[in-house]
């Protein structure tokens, strides 16, 4: 009998096709994620859930799905599994590290260059026809990012990628992150700060850090007051890592300059958000990873860990390691 794997919503077709090779696949083929009590009852007989970052994968799901032993997600962060349940009860959990790191960082680099010099308020200028002088000199200035201090709050795969490209840009550069990284510090030529030197020093800030207990608003009213007033923050790694609050008070009254941020809070962002009426922050809806190469390439290596791990095979996008002491993989084998 073929595996049953249950897929929340519309994916890249390329991953349902491989799924399908090895498994019986329930495909609920619609874009809006399914609420928790669909979820319940749709897995009560699987033996592999395919989620995105948009379903929560807590104690309450896991416990509903009693011959479960693979989680798959389309994400590299996995803060919507609860990871030390899913480990205890013997789930796998596989995700998707890697294969976003370049687009996750050219959209970084691309929120900095266009928080800096302005690009959608000129875009806005002109579409609202409010472009009335040729050139002026005074008129829609930035702030340069050539040969700017850039300070990395997390030093993964995506912040070294960000560090790569600022390098381009003859930037100096400095990171902070709860483990020191000498090898990227040597090949990059990139210094190592305490958080608090960093912000004070930096003319950008990116955050790549993890959604976690520790990180859950790393980035509040104190760092922000720390900042230079000319400084920008970039946030691609997920909202709850910032104190929006904080942060709108700190744009609002000038602690900083501006930010470029493409995760929040509560996403889709509410269109009365406060930010939306902010003229120095630029704002995208998570699109991160979303360039068509990566969104396929996420969505093939999550079918391909759920795959390894049915046939009892170690994937090496395996994100619970720990789980293999608890339910061995060869007593999984069902491929
Ligand atoms: C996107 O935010 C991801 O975690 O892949």
């Amino acid at each position: 009998m073929k595996p049953i794997v249950y897929v929340t919503r519309t994916i890249p077709e390329v991953a349902v096709n491989l799924l399908r090779n090895y498994c019986e696949v329930i495909y609920r083929n619609e874009l809006v994620p399914p609420s928790k009590e669909e979820i319940i009852e749709n897995i009560r007989n699987v033996d592999a859930i395919y989620c995105t970052l948009n379903e929560k994968m807590d104690r309450e799901v896991i416990d509903s799905s009693p011959k479960l032993k693979v989680i798959g997600t389309m994400s590299v962060g996995v803060d919507h599994i609860d990871i030390d349940y899913a480990t205890k009860r013997g789930v796998y959990v596989v995700h998707t590290p890697g294969v976003l790191t370049e687009t996750t960082a050219d959209l970084a680099f691309g929120l900095m260059l266009a928080t800096a010099r302005r690009i959608v308020e000129g875009d806005r200028m002109i579409r609202e026809g409010r472009w009335k002088l040729a050139w002026a000199p005074t008129m829609m200035l930035g702030h340069d990012v050539y040969g700017k201090t850039l300070g990395i709050i997390g030093l993964g795969r995506i912040g070294a990628a960000l560090a790569r490209r600022a390098k381009g840009f003859n930037m100096k550069i400095c990171y902070y992150d709860v483990v020191r990284r000498p090898d990227i510090e040597k090949e990059l030529g990139i210094e190592y700060l305490e958080l608090e030197e960093l912000l004070k020093v930096s003319d950008f800030i990116s955050i790549h850090v993890p959604l976690t207990a520790e990180t859950r608003h790393l980035i509040s009213e104190k760092e922000l007051r720390l900042m230079k007033p000319t400084a920008i923050l970039v946030n691609t790694s997920r909202g709850p890592v910032v104190d929006e609050k904080a942060l709108l008070k700190a744009l609002k009254e000038g602690w900083i300059a501006g930010a470029g941020l493409d995760v929040f809070e509560e996403e889709p962002l509410p269109h009365d958000h406060p930010f939306i009426d902010l003229p120095n922050v630029v704002l995208t809806p998570h699109i991160g990873s979303a360039s068509h190469d990566t969104r396929n390439r996420m969505a093939e290596y999550a079918a391909e860990g759920i795959i390894k791990v049915l046939r009892g095979e170690e994937p090496d996008n395996l994100y619970n390691r720990e789980v293999v002491k608890i339910r061995p993989l060869h007593s999984i084998r069902m491929i």
